[in-house]
């Protein structure tokens, strides 16, 4: 199984002509976050399949209008389940991907460093994993784990972030990782400018994965 992972910057090896030829063989295509939704619509369309995503903290114009449209005081991206450019939002739920048969959890946002859309405290983060822990303790039971995929847009406090306000990761998501176990952590939000800064690290149970620009995970499951 092959699945095209993306997040922050659209990619030149993805958005272009030869992506059918270069990922024909993906089964699955994650997004990390900070993406226009047309470049989700793009992959899409080419390679024609399903593709789930979670907002980061920039790119949030189609987020906003979907803000303005729920005409609510304070709009809570959890509570669409939008389907948009072919695409699944994925953020505050948990799926499991009927054809590929992974269980995917996806939480979008980044801290909160200057109040902005889609950042969040570590103690709003905790309470929107805790919503999630019925659906995975009956993951737990009927398929034997809690989840297989954490798809989230900002790094755990520490494994993968930075230390400036902006890039620091979230505590909560390391709690998250003991108590659940996913075997793979794919986010975005920490660009990678130089190629040999290492994007992988094994925490515990689970690979943590950067996926800034694209990456390719064969899963083993
Ligand atoms: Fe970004
Ligand atoms: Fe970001």
């Amino acid at each position: 199984m092959k699945i095209l992972c993306v997040a922050d910057q659209r990619s030149p090896l993805v958005y272009s002509t030869g992506i059918k030829e270069r990922f024909k063989d993906v089964d699955l295509v994650l997004g990390a976050g900070d993406l226009p939704m047309d470049y989700y619509g793009y992959i899409v369309s080419s390679l024609n399949k399903r593709l789930y995503f979670v907002f980061g903290n920039h790119n949030l114009k189609h987020y906003d209008r979907l803000a303005r449209k729920s005409q609510a005081f304070s709009f809570d991206p959890e509570s669409v389940n939008q389907h948009s450019f072919g695409s699944i939002l994925a953020t505050g739920r948990v799926i499991r991907d009927k054809k590929t048969g992974l269980i995917i959890v996806g939480m979008g946002g980044s801290i909160d460093y200057n109040h902005g859309v889609n950042q969040y405290t570590d103690s709003q983060m905790y309470l929107k994993l805790f919503r999630l822990i019925p659906r995975l303790l009956w993951n737990k039971l009927i398929h034997g784990r809690y989840m297989d995929i954490f798809l989230t847009h900002s790094p755990p406090r520490g494994l993968n972030d930075r230390e400036d306000p902006c890039h620091r990761g979230f505590k909560s998501f390391v709690w998250f990782l003991d108590r659940f176990k996913p075997k793979y952590m794919l986010h975005g939000h920490i660009h990678l400018y130089e190629r040999n800064i290492p994007r992988e690290i094994q925490y515990k149970n689970t690979k943590i994965i950067n996926v800034f620009d694209y990456y390719v995970l064969e899963p083993e499951l």
